[in-house]
């Protein structure tokens, strides 16, 4: 790293350890240093050295605590402050210059009216602390147009945690050279430091903005250290800006795994699947499969950039260079992939319990050892109230070290996507797995998507919503152009244009007594074998209301040892069930107004007469 002297006297010259000659990135960090006032400015080079300055700083400030290196290199624990474990949707806000663009699934205010408010909870906010200027990239740095990125922040955790999720340091800024075109991502957990104050382990704020101005490209986020509000490159940049990019420009950017499926007899298709937070993408694109001769590999876990190729094909990258995945449930028999990929080192894990011989610990890893320290640092035994872990923890993990690593993921042209999956949480309804009739249908199934809230974002658990392509908290637009522009891009590659198939999966179908119906997981390979069928044009499907199921025998079960008829029973179409969905699905229509793609009507209709 590089250090700046203090701003008051460098600001309005030429610091001399600026490590670029780009004016315009020099002109916005000496702005953002003048309003917020860091003792210090450290422009960040992502080397070893570096990682091991800011850890090391991180554990004498009580951020972090090492875990054992014998068990965990190179890896740490982070507890954050009990209010600040999730993304705060009610907090985030589409700043588009026309209320119309933002549509009725964002928060809207007026983009001048936000920069006034939140510079003044700017002004002085970085007051005692270091400003880091964090240049990324989105995507591989080799791309045709690399996707730069550069966050300023005065959280020494948010540095670390941005060089395990992106590619980030001194090589992208060489890339960026003195004018490439940046997103601006101003981040403070907005608690200035006054001389001789003490600090706190998690400094953050009651008050709280996660702010985006589409039409400039910028991100500004305020009050919070938790990954999904601060570590401005997922969530805010590839998501919520990246979907506005990719409406401009004819792209996709969407919340989406990636996977390579390659089938016994050694045919390779490549798989993306929406689910919303929480529900299965990070597990199914690590996937180890239960049926012989499968294998999975994973390209991406959460988000997917997808463009036509000149042969009319959809190739999808994975902007992100590492995992932040759900702790809870994670374990040798659900995604063993993920654990060696723990085992590795090198890893942050947030909210998540500690053992008392310096390893971690979280519900869904097998029998609760006798003693732990818990997400809020306290005594835990099997008998406390309460899990051990907050059902947000999160590991934060370098995807280079997943033994599943496809090959392809370092390519910056991506893969050609052959299937799409849309997928939920659903206790009832909605089938294992259907197939959409066409793109149209396909565009239906993902914009009436609806899913269990959970704890990934605050607010209540369990409720059902809709939660179009898995996107509710992250399209960056109205929803109505959204759904208009995923249909137009059938028109969009033209004649040669080969879509993907559709696919809506739900895992989460329960019986009466609450049991999931399907295993899950590894099992899931067996969904993946139908779907690939389904795409050789193989395996057989039957017509239903909501699309084709597979029939009975269809599923590939051998070796199951799951009850036949609860598998039955996860495949069921169930006419009554689907009638009591209409209502809700015209609502969440009717709140799109005159935005709603008039061929998703017509779908909604043709849907309803299916089932009377
Ligand atoms: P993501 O947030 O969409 O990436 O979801 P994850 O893959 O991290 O999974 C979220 C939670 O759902 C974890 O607790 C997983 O153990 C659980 N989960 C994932 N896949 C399955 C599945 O196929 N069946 C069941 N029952 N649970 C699953
Ligand atoms: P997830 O990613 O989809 O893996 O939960 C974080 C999030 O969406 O908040
Ligand atoms: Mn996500
Ligand atoms: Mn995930």
């Amino acid at each position: 790293m590089s250090i700046s002297t203090t701003p008051t006297d460098a600001a309005d010259r030429v610091p001399e350890h600026e490590p670029t000659a780009h004016r315009g990135l020099l002109a916005w960090v000496r702005e953002i240093a003048r309003l917020t006032t860091p003792d210090r400015i450290v422009w960040c080079d992502g080397s070893e050295a570096e990682w091991h300055e800011l850890t090391d700083g991180l554990v004498a400030a009580g951020t972090l605590v090492r875990l054992d290196p014998a068990k965990r290199p190179n890896s740490f624990w982070a507890r954050t402050d009990p209010t600040d474990v999730a993304r705060v949707e009610e907090r985030t806000f589409i700043c588009s210059a026309d209320p119309a663009d933002a549509g009725p699934t964002n928060n809207w205010v007026e983009p001048a009216e936000m920069k006034l408010t939140m510079t003044e909870l700017y002004r002085g906010c970085m007051t005692g602390r270091t400003m880091y200027v964090v240049p990324f990239c989105m995507g591989p740095v080799d791309a045709r147009a690399p996707m730069f990125g550069v966050e300023l922040t005065d959280s020494p955790y948010v540095v670390a945690s941005m060089r395990i999720m992106t590619r980030m340091g001194a090589s992208v800024l060489a890339a960026m050279g003195d004018d490439a075109p940046f997103v601006r991502a101003l981040h403070s957990v907005g608690a200035p430091l006054e001389p001789g104050a003490a600090d706190v382990a998690w400094p953050c704020n009651d008050t709280k903005f996660i702010s985006h101005f589409p039409e400039t490209r910028e991100i500004w986020s305020y009050g919070s250290g938790y990954g999904g509000n601060s570590l401005l490159g997922k969530k805010c940049y590839a998501l919520r800006i990246a979907s506005v990019m990719g409406r401009d420009e004819g792209w996709l950017a969407e919340h989406m795994l990636i996977m390579k499926l390659t089938s016994p007899q050694g045919v390779v298709r490549y798989v993306a699947g929406a689910f919303p937070s929480a529900c299965g993408k990070t597990n199914l694109a690590m996937l180890e499969p239960t049926l012989p001769g499968w294998t999975v590999e994973t390209v991406g876990d959460d988000i997917a950039w997808m463009r036509f190729g000149d042969d009319g094909r959809l190739w999808a990258v994975n902007p992100e260079y590492g995992l932040f995945g759900v702790a809870p449930g994670t374990d040798h028999r659900t995604n063993p992939n993920a654990m060696k990929t723990l085992a590795k080192g090198n890893s942050i894990f947030t909210n998540v319990a500690r053992t008392d011989d310096g390893d971690v610990w979280w519900e869904g890893m097998g029998e609760p050892p006798a003693h732990l320290t818990d997400w809020h640092g306290d005594d835990w035994t099997p008998d406390s109230d309460g899990p051990s872990s907050h059902p947000n923890s999160r590991f934060c993990t370098p995807i280079t070290q997943a033994p599943t690593l496809a090959a392809e993921y370092h390519d910056p042209r991506g893969v050609p996507i052959d299937a799409i999956l849309f997928g939920g949480r659903r206790r009832t309804t909605v089938p294992l797995v259907s197939e959409a009739r066409d793109w149209v249908h396909g565009v239906f199934l993902g914009a009436t998507l609806s899913s269990e809230t959970t704890a990934a974002a605050t607010g209540k658990v369990g409720v059902v919503r809709r939660d179009p392509m898995a996107m509710l908290p992250f399209i960056g637009y109205h929803a109505g152009d959204y759904f208009a522009h995923w249909i137009d891009m059938e028109k969009r590659a033209g004649d040669a244009a080969k879509l993907p198939k559709v696919f809506y999966v739900n895992w989460f179908r329960r019986g009466d007594d609450g049991r999931f119906l399907w295993p899950g997981f590894g099992e899931n390979s067996r969904v993946l074998a139908w779907i690939a069928g389904r795409l050789d044009g193989t395996a057989p499907a039957v017509e239903t209301p909501v699309g084709m199921v597979p029939p009975p025998g269809a599923l590939d079960l051998s070796g199951l040892d799951t009850d036949p008829a609860d598998v039955e029973l996860a495949l069921r179409v169930d006419a009554d069930e689907w009638r009591a969905e209409l209502p809700g699905i015209a609502e969440w229509f009717a709140t799109m107004g005159d935005k709603l793609p008039a061929v998703l009507a017509t779908e909604l209709d043709a849907l309803r007469a299916r089932l009377a």
